[in-house]
């Protein structure tokens, strides 16, 4: 046993701020509202049904998560956001068609409270979107400003404790890192000059991150992954968290790869392609979105085979990602997964995965689940990048010196651990010679 680390408590309100009251967004607020009334269960949510075995497997201890460490409860979260749509959260819950109208109409009074804050929007960085409720500003370090403005003006008229901002926003063209990314410094500057290379995502970022206030990025944009992000969320001490929230087919993906791998099976080819018609597979048919999103979904596979270290495996794995945007499916989702396996001798399998799944339905608990864990993290006094969340994310945001670990049962342990480490339990190596000495 260590010394367990000094928690503030979880004490007043907790306010998530949200950017982007799309599919997503509001199918999390309306979950958590409909599970504080008891309509529903929070299925897929650690934070509210997981349980942390502490010590020996014969000692019987596995508290659940909530009361093994101080979370906010989901009866103090008060939520915000801001989107370039002006209709309240209960309308973009029905434009957005995830949850039934019967049920979105048992909390409907709560989401009609909920009215976007004006967004700091630029088409050039989502090409399929437009909107009228955007702000306007001088230069970009205005807009940031003008969101500072807001997450203040929002904290004081709610009375909250603590604050958590989540980018639930579409996702932006592809970038690449930028000299102006470099530093605060060049930044700010590049605020000031309204440089291209800060997209929308980046202005929130820098505006909560500069209050302190712990970031999330549930899309695969860039935004906090850079160094200038970085270095503010050392000043300020903020957590940061991302990128690209771990639903549907990158989920499975890394719960089947690991598998794989670990029986040394090798792989030739893994195709994923996906049908998808809601409003984000409307941006993701931009093929500068889509690029972000392929990047993000690659990732994966590589991190987990290793390559370099099974060549016979792995090294010429054929690996395709396809998004088509098909409108009769709205938030309804299906992936289909064809992975050509090789095994003993060399003898071709195949492994064909149909997932039908709901992506909002997926997202919504981690969404909830990363917000609590990143203000325990702030509370906790741990800046910069989470990587004990990389359980939530498809391009897990990592230290520059090492790989980022995509293995969903590594990053289960990492987080568990964390836990662990955090209320000064043992930490959990799964060696067990002690039961048999
Ligand atoms: N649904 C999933 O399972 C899932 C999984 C992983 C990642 N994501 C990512 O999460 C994000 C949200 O997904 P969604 O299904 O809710 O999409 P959505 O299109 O329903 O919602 C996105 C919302 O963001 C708003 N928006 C865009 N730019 C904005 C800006 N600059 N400021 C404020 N609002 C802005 C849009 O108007 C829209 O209402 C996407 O980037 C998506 O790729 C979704």
């Amino acid at each position: 046993m260590t010394s367990p680390v000094q928690i503030a408590p979880a004490h007043g309100k907790l306010g998530v701020l949200l950017v982007g009251l799309g599919a997503v967004a509001t199918t999390t607020i309306a979950g958590v509202c409909a599970i504080r009334k008891g309509l529903a269960p929070p299925i897929g949510s650690l934070t509210q049904m997981g349980t942390i075995r502490l010590g020996k497997r014969t000692e019987g201890r596995s508290p659940k998560i909530n009361e093994f460490v101080p979370l906010a409860d989901l009866n103090d979260i008060v939520f915000g956001g801001w989107d370039i749509f002006e209709e309240d959260c209960y309308a973009a819950a029905r434009t957005a068609g995830v949850l039934e109208n019967g049920q979105l109409d048992r909390v409907r009074g709560e989401l009609e409270a909920i009215r976007p804050m004006p967004a700091v929007f630029d088409q050039r960085y989502v090409k399929r979107l437009h909107g009228p409720n955007v702000k306007k500003g001088k230069n970009k370090r205005d807009l940031a400003e003008q969101v500072i403005t807001d997450i203040r003006a929002f904290k004081e008229r709610h009375a909250c404790d603590r604050l958590v901002m989540v980018w639930t926003g579409s996702t932006e063209v592809y970038m690449k890192e930028a000299p102006v990314h470099a530093s605060v410094t060049t930044f700010e500057r590049g605020l000031e000059q309204s440089d291209e290379s800060i997209p929308s995502s980046m202005v929130y970022a820098y505006a909560a991150l500069r209050e302190g206030i712990p970031f999330a990025n549930a899309a695969p944009n860039l935004t906090a992954d850079v160094p200038a992000m970085l270095e503010l969320a050392a000043r300020t001490g903020a957590p940061v968290a991302g990128n690209d929230m771990k639903t549907g087919q990158t989920l499975i993906k890394t719960i089947i790869a690991p598998g794989l791998k670990a029986r040394l099976l090798g792989v030739r080819g893994w195709y994923s392609t996906n049908i998808l018609g809601n409003r984000d597979g409307e941006v993701l048919d931009d093929p500068e979105s889509f690029k972000t999103k392929e990047e993000s979904k690659k990732s994966a596979l590589d991190y987990i085979f290793q390559p370099h270290l099974y060549p016979e495996l792995y090294k010429d794995l054929c690996h395709v990602v396809r998004i088509n945007y098909y409108p009769p499916r709205g938030d309804n989702k299906e992936g289909w997964d064809n992975i050509d396996l090789i095994g003993w001798l060399g003898y071709p399998m195949q492994l064909k995965i149909n997932f039908l799944c709901r992506d909002s339905i997926l997202a919504a608990p981690i969404v909830v689940d990363s917000a609590l864990f990143l203000d325990l993290a702030k509370r906790a006094g741990m800046s910069g990048i989470q990587e004990w969340l990389s359980f939530y994310f498809k391009a897990p945001m990592h230290a520059r010196e090492v790989y980022p670990e995509h293995d969903l049962f590594i990053q289960l342990m990492k987080l568990k651990n964390t836990l662990r480490h955090l209320q000064g339990e043992e930490l959990i190596t799964h060696l067990g010679r002690e039961y048999y000495d």
